[in-house]
């Protein structure tokens, strides 16, 4: 079978990486792709928001699968024009993706079905946030509704300084149409969890559980970026954790979106805070995370395409997935700015003494080539995983990969899998 995958980061290179591993792929197309994904399928010169163009690519190649990695087209519903052409595509319809696209809606949809998050008000005009929050006497978390690549919230410790984050969302328009409306909630306290599932409408399959490191600084400080590293499994999210979480998150939230009259297919991605009374929703996400594709699907010993297809035919009640029992810890090396502005165009050296080391993967994010050299052309540059016996050696052999690879600027955490490496003692 042809398959077309839509995107150009780290989370499509693991993908793409993975999805060539099947045993009934033909060819992968990647649009527009990475040097990374260069290396799995053929790369596309079409950008990921141009759904005509690419309806026409896939009926001329005769695409069985269209496999949507980023939340952007998903939300212009991309899948429902594939469909619309008889093409199957994996993701939500573009009324699914305002559980991700609308945080509004997201915390109606939660409110409705009773699903643990955070105490939150919406709000259209600046001067009544300004108000409310001017209440409150405890840190506050002001969000865009809108899609933000990852940067439209901000935590503020401070009340005050909720106000002025209200005020760039909203009067500055940092974020554009994005932040038209605002939602501002309570602080949650614990620890994260990002916990992905495989839904085909009615059927879920939950996949093993990973931690997001979304801070630019090491000990999660500084602002918020689309994510500086992950690891799969997170210790922090038990057996028991993980039951209550699929019955009291994700089952509900499924039902709550059919009986909304927009039926859930694709991976639906829940951000979670655990916090000392339970795990509450921080966020949802219609689509893989990024990075944590990268730790998570290291670990997929089956067959991607094949779970994928379930997912569009409904079937996914006959599928079962095997784990690699060993956790993965994926370091993003990172353009030195970001999540402000940066550079590009930066040679990258070392990328094949990293990739020569025994159990590691370097994922591509934000390269391209260049005369015949890699180069920097994103804020986050490489994913560069690894696999490892515990989750401490795991963590060992990325740094080690880390270190092999240089360019002007490179930027990465140092503390990725600190917190479960605590957890367990190891
Ligand atoms: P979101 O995009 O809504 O997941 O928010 C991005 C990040 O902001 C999360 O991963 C958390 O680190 C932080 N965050 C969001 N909402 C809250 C909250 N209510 N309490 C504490 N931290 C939050
Ligand atoms: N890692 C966070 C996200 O994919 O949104």
């Amino acid at each position: 079978m042809n398959v077309l995958l839509i995107g150009s980061g780290g989370r499509e290179h693991a993908l793409a990486w993975k999805l060539t591993q099947s045993k009934n792929l033909k060819t992968l197309y990647i649009a527009p792709g990475n040097p990374g994904t260069a290396r799995c399928g053929k790369n596309i010169d079409i950008g990921v928001n141009d759904a005509d163009k690419l309806v026409d690519f896939a009926r001329q190649k005769s695409v069985g699968l269209v496999v949507v990695g980023p939340e952007d087209p998903l939300a212009a519903g991309i899948v429902d024009a594939f469909e619309a052409a008889g093409i199957k595509a994996f993701g939500p319809s573009g009324a699914a993706a305002k559980l991700e696209a609308d945080k509004a809606f997201a915390k109606q949809l939660m409110r409705a079905s009773s699903i643990s998050t955070a105490e939150a008000r919406i709000f259209e005009r600046f001067s009544d946030a300004k108000a409310y929050i001017a209440t409150r006497d405890e840190p506050v978390v002001v969000k865009a509704a809108g899609l933000a690549k990852g940067k439209g919230v901000f935590v503020c410790d401070d009340p005050s300084d909720g106000i002025l984050a209200a005020e760039k969302v909203m009067c500055d328009g940092i974020f554009g149409s994005a932040g038209d409306k605002l939602i501002v909630e309570d602080k949650l306290l614990g620890e994260e969890a990002s916990i992905l599932a495989f839904v085909d409408g009615r059927n879920m399959y939950v996949m093993e559980s990973s931690q997001d490191h979304k801070p630019i600084g090491d000990g999660d400080t500084g602002p918020n970026t689309g994510g500086m590293g992950a690891y799969s499994p997170a210790p922090v999210v038990t057996e028991k954790m993980m039951n209550q979480i699929v019955r009291e998150i994700l089952v509900p939230t499924i039902d709550g979106m059919t009986r909304n009259g927009t039926p859930y297919k694709g991976v639906l991605y829940a951000g979670l805070m655990i916090t000392a009374g339970g795990p509450r929703v921080l966020e949802f996400n219609v689509r893989f995370g990024d990075p944590e594709t990268q730790p998570i699907l290291m670990r997929l010993k089956s067959d991607l395409l094949e779970v994928m297809l379930a997912v569009c035919d409904g079937t996914l009640d006959q599928v079962s997935l095997e784990w690699d029992p060993r956790p993965t810890v994926c370091v993003v090396m990172a353009s030195g700015g970001y999540p402000d502005s940066y550079e590009k165009g930066k040679k990258i050296t070392g990328l094949q003494d990293a990739e020569q080391l025994d159990d590691v993967i370097v994922f591509h994010a934000g390269t391209a080539a260049k005369n015949g050299d890699i180069v920097t052309a994103g804020g986050r540059v490489l994913g560069v995983t690894a696999i490892g016996q515990t989750i401490a050696d795991a963590k060992t052999r990325a740094y080690e990969a880390v270190d092999k690879i240089k360019f002007d600027g490179a930027y990465c955490r140092r503390d990725i899998a600190d917190k479960a490496i605590r957890r367990k003692g190891n």
